[in-house]
């Protein structure tokens, strides 16, 4: 803990010395009088952080060859991969599904994802995805079911946006 401290001097006023207001029995007060304040200040190094919290990873790679990577983190646990894609302004949809999306609701089913790597930092499909997704590959996802990391997980996911355009 730091401590810093410094004297402040508090003197008695002084009169001038008049005959209506001099009194020479007046009691011998000290002069000066030295006064010492100390402040404690607690360092950052002593305060309580909580915890890091475990972080995934994420990549993402456009459908066309020569697509920029596009690359951000997010907490484990804590957000679906359509709202981390949005937040980070990462392109999701489709034309149509950009102006026809559900929002999110797990209706329209245009919010598709390939997951290259990292399948297992993400929650298993939900009965929404396996009833849009019957028939297309098992590493495909819908983003706004997808939750990313379990809160206590940490790695990489690489995503394949748009993976209906990816030329097989
Ligand atoms: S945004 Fe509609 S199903 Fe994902």
């Amino acid at each position: 803990m730091a401590a810093m401290s410094f004297s402040v001097s508090l003197r008695p006023p002084e009169f001038p010395a008049t005959a209506s207001n001099h009194r020479s029995t007046a009691v011998s007060l000290p002069r000066r009088r030295a006064l010492s304040i100390s402040f404690a200040s607690v360092s950052a190094e002593t305060s309580t952080a909580p915890p890091a919290r475990p972080e995934i990873e994420l990549e993402f790679i456009g459908p066309k060859p020569g697509d920029a990577v596009e690359r951000t983190t997010a907490i484990s646990g804590e957000k679906l991969l359509r709202n981390i894609m949005l937040d980070n302004r990462i392109e999701l949809y489709a034309a149509y599904g950009k102006v026809m999306n559900c929002g999110g609701g797990g209706s329209c089913g245009t919010c598709i994802v390939e997951i290259i790597d990292g399948q297992d930092l993400l929650n298993e499909r939900t009965n929404t995805e396996l009833r849009y997704l019957k028939k297309k590959p098992e590493s495909w996802r819908l983003a706004c079911q997808t939750i990313v990391g379990n809160k206590e997980n940490s790695g990489k996911v690489v995503v394949q946006r748009l993976p209906q355009w990816k030329k097989r």
